[in-house]
């Protein structure tokens, strides 16, 4: 018996084309509608790019090992199939090299599959191109991996993403798309052929407008429910160097995959504080490193009080202790009572970040309380484990005695649900024949 694979000919979206035929960018994003055809983009360009650069290395990522699992291990799209799938039918011969770490080889080459949410698993040899899926809810620290990775190569890095928030999608690559060597193409759900207009309408009228224009219509917009929404571009301000004089205060969190340290001086005719020097130096390291580490950034300086970690945390104080690096325990608890300080000074203004200090700003860029189903701020924050910076600097806050006590009310707050995937069921590809290479 012989089965026969339907041929079906694609008409590639304008975006989806302009992306693919572009080989010389370094940086290529399509920030578009759910169900818009990224992930679909996603694979033809990791085909094409293949097939290009025979016995190169590839690396594809999703924001999280659950997402990587339910969109390219498996699909529940018959429109789509899953990566492996799409492999075999275009002829690839996909085989697991080693299904554990995620590592396929086909006749073009290696590609290595990992999540954000498991940063060793972004890490590895120099690639050809990376793939970032959803990207929009990677953080700075994702995207730069992804960079570094193709560096070496003279690769190219794929972003296929609807916007999320105001973070490094928009920061980095949205506000610099005129910028040579990035090519970013957006466009809505509705365009692409098939996508039921239906649905499409009903989101419209259920949803907020911010949260429609960027899940269907790939715009950004301000979401609700931020809780730095007093912090704006008026307190980042260029790097100086810090007078010897100023004091200096130092927040800590702790953690063995994401220590984080946040360097702030104050200005003592104003009281404003900088932030001055982040410092996220990722796994592997020892107590006595990071003191070493530090000492080297606070040389010269007088260092008024370091603050971290919480309350359960005193045997990592005692650890930094003995290495001669004094760490005091935050004076509130709740991690609310930490943030509505942070807010306060917010308010005020007297908060000021350097613009070289790329990730403390994107953590308040898009820290944001978690949304109830009708996209309405809820008192709990969306993910705070996974914002290390922002705890330093909530911990820190503990220190200084607020001049103004700041009241929930009123306030406005946010946070992004997890829900991107269009309900898209559409009937099955064949074959699917593509030939753009150069
Ligand atoms: N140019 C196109 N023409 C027709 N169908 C497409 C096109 N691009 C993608 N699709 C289909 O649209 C559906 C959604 O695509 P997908 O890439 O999963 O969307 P997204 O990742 O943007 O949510 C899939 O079934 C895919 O096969
Ligand atoms: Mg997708």
């Amino acid at each position: 018996m012989t089965t026969k694979t339907e041929e079906r000919v694609i008409t590639l979206l304008p975006g989806q084309a302009a992306l693919l035929t572009d080989f010389n960018a370094s940086l290529l994003a399509a920030i578009a509608g759910t169900g818009g055809g990224k992930t679909m983009l996603g694979y033809w360009w990791l085909h094409s790019r293949m097939e290009a650069y025979p016995g190169s290395t590839w690396a594809m990522a999703e924001p999280t090992y659950k997402m990587l699992d339910r969109i390219i291990l498996n699909s529940s799209d018959p429109g789509r199939p899953s990566l492996f799938e799409h492999f075999q039918q275009v002829g690839h011969h996909p085989r697991w090299i080693d299904k554990t770490s995620l590592i396929m080889e086909t006749d073009w080459g290696k590609l290595y599959l990992g999540s954000a949410d498991n940063p060793d698993s972004m890490q590895g040899a120099a690639v050809k191109g990376y793939w970032l899926d959803e990207s929009g809810q990677m953080k700075q620290l994702a995207h730069d991996t992804a960079r570094q990775r193709c560096a070496m190569m003279l690769g190219q890095v794929l972003h296929t993403t609807t916007p999320y928030n105001l973070g490094a999608l928009k920061t980095e690559i949205w506000d610099r798309r005129n910028e040579p060597g990035i090519h970013v193409e957006t466009w809505r759900s509705v365009d692409r052929p098939g996508f039921p207009r239906a649905s499409y309408d009903e989101e419209r009228a259920r949803l907020p407008a911010w949260r429609f224009a960027m899940m269907y219509d790939g715009r950004f917009e301000r979401p609700a429910g931020l809780v730095h929404d007093s912090f704006g571009p008026e307190d980042i301000v260029n790097d100086f160097p810090i007078p010897l004089q100023w004091p200096i205060y130092v927040g800590h969190d702790f953690g063995i995959a994401n220590p984080a340290a946040l360097f702030t001086a104050q200005n003592p005719t104003t009281g404003e504080l900088f932030y001055w020097h982040e410092y996220l130096p990722g796994s592997g390291k020892s107590p006595y490193d990071h003191v070493q580490a530090w000492q080297q950034v606070v040389k010269g300086y007088n260092v008024i009080a370091k603050v971290g970690g919480n309350h359960q945390e005193q045997e990592t104080r005692d650890a930094y202790t003995a290495q001669g690096w004094h760490i005091i325990e935050p004076r509130q608890r709740s991690v609310t009572e930490q943030v509505l300080r942070v807010i306060g000074q917010e308010r005020l203004h007297k908060i000021k970040v350097m613009r070289s200090l790329r990730h403390i700003i994107e953590e308040k860029q898009t820290f944001s309380y978690k949304l109830d189903e009708r996209y309405n701020p809820t008192d709990k924050f969306e993910e705070d484990q996974s914002y290390h910076l922002s705890a330093c600097e909530r911990y820190l806050h503990t220190y200084f005695t607020p001049e103004t006590v700041v009241r929930r009310d009123g306030m406005s707050r946010v946070s992004i649900s997890e829900r991107h995937e269009s309900p898209l069921r559409e009937s099955g590809v064949g074959r699917v024949s593509l030939d753009y290479r150069r």
